[in-house]
């Protein structure tokens, strides 16, 4: 069967690609398996897409991997999701390492275990040479508390005479988000069948495409990513001007 791969154009390539990994419990569901399963599996597909965009030469992949919401779901899950978060990521640095893959973080990680934070911290120092794709764990991360986080940082720059309100504009806002070293997603992917943004990155996506499919997140792999970057390469990017200015290239 032909791949995805050789239709995608590599000097279009989207630079910042985001995924909501959804549908993980209901795939575990219709196999008659707990939830965790199915997150479990979620880890396969989380290595596959991270080695698609790292081949294709991406330069960011975001993962939604914990919300600041998912912490009211049952302590039974929310323990067993921390707990996976840490043997994969102790697990998966060395080959991080042999793909050159960098690992970092958006997201309140003060809410996390402390064994958690430790391991996260470890990680991101053992990979924060490598030069290749940006792989991105959005972790306890929600852009409302994003943002009510930046606005609590402006504040008190303002009062400690750091900051002038006047001074404010969108790239001093941007510096203070969670994203601030990482560019807008041009390619935001949801599985799971659900057509929703779900608190994700939602100042940084007012142009972003999205993309919907109805694969569970386990049934997501490199080629469906391929596929979608397809679909993105055939879609106008217009900005608000007009289809006629892009053409023209004005
Ligand atoms: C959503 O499916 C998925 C999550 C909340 C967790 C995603 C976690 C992983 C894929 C595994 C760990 C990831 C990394 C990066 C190590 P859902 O539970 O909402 O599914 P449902 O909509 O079918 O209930």
């Amino acid at each position: 069967m032909q791949s995805y791969k050789q239709n995608i154009d590599l000097s279009n390539l989207p630079r910042h690609i985001a995924i909501i990994m959804d549908g993980n419990g209901r795939w575990a569901k219709e196999k008659g398996e707990d939830r965790l399963y199915g997150h479990f599996h979620g880890v396969n597909s989380v290595r596959s897409v991270a080695e698609g965009a790292s081949e294709l030469g991406v330069e960011f992949l975001t993962l939604y991997a914990f919300s600041t919401e998912n912490w009211d779901r049952p302590q039974e899950e929310v323990n067993g999701l921390m707990e996976l978060l840490i043997q994969t990521i102790r697990k998966e640095v060395p080959v991080l390492n042999k793909n050159n893959i960098r690992l970092s973080v958006i997201g309140d990680l003060s809410m996390l275990p402390n064994d958690a934070q430790a391991e996260m911290e470890e990680a991101l120092k053992e990979t924060s040479k490598n030069i290749g794709l940006n792989l991105v764990l959005a972790l306890s991360y929600s852009s409302r508390w994003e943002l009510v986080n930046a606005v609590k940082k402006i504040a008190e720059d303002i009062e400690s005479g750091k900051l002038k309100a006047n001074d404010i504009n969108q790239s001093v806002l941007e510096s203070y988000l969670a994203t601030s070293n990482i560019p807008d997603p041009e390619l935001m992917i949801r599985t799971g069948g659900e057509h929703r943004i779900s608190n994700f990155l939602l100042y940084q996506s007012a142009y972003t495409e999205l993309y919907f499919t109805d694969l569970k997140w386990p049934d997501f792999d490199k080629e469906k990513l391929f596929e979608a970057i397809c679909d993105f390469q055939n879609r106008e990017r217009r900005f608000g001007k007009t289809g006629e200015q892009i053409k023209q290239n004005k």
